[in-house]
């Protein structure tokens, strides 16, 4: 038989993989010199180098291979440098490089247990793991999802199904009040999508105020919120607390929260796709306190975990409510020897990744005590950060929290909102410009800040002390 075209012989397969293999390891071992971005890098460019490819001609695999790594290394950020102060993208750790490749190899369709016993066990392992880690019940369950916006998607599309039993059937329309959530006025963006695409609408996200740049949200102001919609007619039934917020790393107070949810008959999720990885941490669990009351919640191992994207978790606290909203049975797909182990049946995906492998093989090697040590020390970098700028003239505003340093100049506080807001975009382009860190501008409770965050666990002192000047000199000049 001819070799199949997409499967070229077991020499050239070797040489491929040595070479790749051969440039991934260099990555790891170089990128900590490469620029973070080269930011004169314009679309114009880019295309042009992917124009190169018009598919009218086979190519080498070899010569794909080099240029394409080319092109990844020449035209990205690179989120695997320790001088990337970003948005919750880490280094990915080295085991899930390797998982990532066994899971293209063997390509299991996860959606179905007979499909493949051994990863859908494996991941059923280790939610179950995570499930008790947070204090949830036995009855708890849970999956892998693309990220922390499809678990939020999935949370909510739960907590309909358990709230409302006869959404699945008669949908939306056939509820006589409308049904509306709760979140603080930090909470990310990813839950108004959710409305969005359930049908819920923007109108029905109730944005709860915080009780500052320190602090999460104001519970009195959600007993108001939730007094005032009632009388307005409308229906509380979820309420969202995050656990790490995407602006300034603030934990709601979710003992409180999860009490007025349990009063009040509301379903309580934990949005903690950056804080919940805190559970690893004998130092830090205690900061998640509450979160065992939890209705579901969820997690991203890509950020605090340094999974390779996309690898979310989402659990909730009874199984039962993951069926009530996702089961079907369509008489294509072979009945499971493992009764209720499908995930086709319990989450909106059909065909599904294996994704939990990468966080599998990265906790397996790493260990617990290994992943605690990991986020401890990212957790405490962004304290020392906080204490570096301070002493360099900034002030923090957040508390340096979780990795995560808020913070502003007190030269500027007497210019107006918008200006501050320039002015803080201005140095972090600055900084970015310079392609030794990668920092960034955002508003927290309404206060324009630079924000910058611990997410590679290859990030040092050395780091801190280069941010520092960096923008140091980006203050001199702007
Ligand atoms: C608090 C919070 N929730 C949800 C998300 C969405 O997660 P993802 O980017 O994995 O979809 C993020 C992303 O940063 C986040 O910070």
């Amino acid at each position: 038989m001819n070799q199949p075209v997409l499967l070229p012989d077991s020499e050239t397969r070797q040489a491929l993989l040595e070479r790749a293999s051969e440039l991934v390891d260099a990555m790891f071992s170089d990128q900590p010199d490469w620029k973070v971005i080269d930011t004169t890098l314009t679309s114009d460019a880019v295309r042009e180098r992917i124009a190169g490819f018009d598919y009218s001609e086979p190519r080498a695999p070899q010569e794909v291979l080099e240029q394409t790594f080319a092109l990844l290394r020449d035209c990205g950020l690179h989120v695997g440098h320790p001088g990337y102060f970003g948005l919750f993208n880490p280094t990915p750790s080295f085991m899930g490089v390797i998982a990532d490749l066994l899971v293209a190899a063997f390509n299991p369709q996860m959606g179905a247990w007979h499909h493949h016993p051994a990863g859908v066990e494996i991941e059923r392992q280790m939610v179950l793991y995570f499930a008790r880690a947070f204090g949830l019940p036995d009855t708890a369950y849970g999956h892998f999802t693309s990220g922390g916006s499809e678990a939020n998607l999935t949370a909510v599309n739960v907590a309909l199904a358990r709230m409302y039993p006869g959404l699945a059937k008669h949908g939306l329309r056939a509820l006589d009040k409308q049904p509306v959530m709760f979140i603080s006025e930090e909470a990310h963006h990813s839950l108004d999508k959710v409305a969005q695409q359930l049908g819920l609408g923007l109108d029905a996200v109730i944005r709860v105020p915080v009780q500052g740049p320190e602090a999460g949200m104001d519970p009195a102001a959600l007993e108001q919120a939730l007094n005032q919609a009632r009388a307005d007619g409308l229906d509380p039934f979820l309420v969202v607390a995050t656990a790490g917020t995407t602006n300034a790393g603030i934990i709601d107070p979710l003992r409180q929260v999860g009490a007025i949810c349990r009063l009040k008959n509301l379903h309580f999720h934990v949005d903690g796709a950056w804080g919940g990885s805190l559970v690893l941490s004998d130092k830090y669990r205690g900061l998640l306190g509450g979160i065992e009351y939890a209705d579901s919640l969820i997690l991203d191992a890509h950020k605090l975990l340094s999974s390779p994207m996309g690898a979310g978790i989402f659990l909730s606290a009874d199984k039962a409510w993951q069926a009530a909203a996702f089961d079907v049975e369509p008489a294509y797909v072979p009945r499971s020897k493992a009764e209720g182990m499908d995930n086709y049946r319990l989450s909106s995906q059909f065909s599904r990744r294996f994704i939990g492998l990468k966080l599998f093989m990265t906790l397996a090697a790493a260990g617990k005590q290994g992943m605690a040590e990991t986020i401890d020390t990212q957790v405490e970098l962004g304290e020392l950060l906080g204490q570096r700028l301070q002493e360099d003239g900034w002030r923090v505003v957040n508390g340096a929290r979780l990795g995560l340093v808020c913070f502003e100049n007190p030269d500027v506080d007497a210019r107006d909102e918008g200006e501050r807001a320039r002015y803080y975009e201005a140095i972090a382009r600055h900084v970015v410009d310079g392609g030794e860190s990668w920092i960034s501008a955002t508003q927290t409770v309404g206060r324009p800040v630079l924000r910058a965050c611990i997410t590679s666990y290859r990030t040092r002192e050395a780091h801190l002390d280069r941010l520092v000047s960096n923008l140091r000199e980006a203050r001199a000049k702007i």
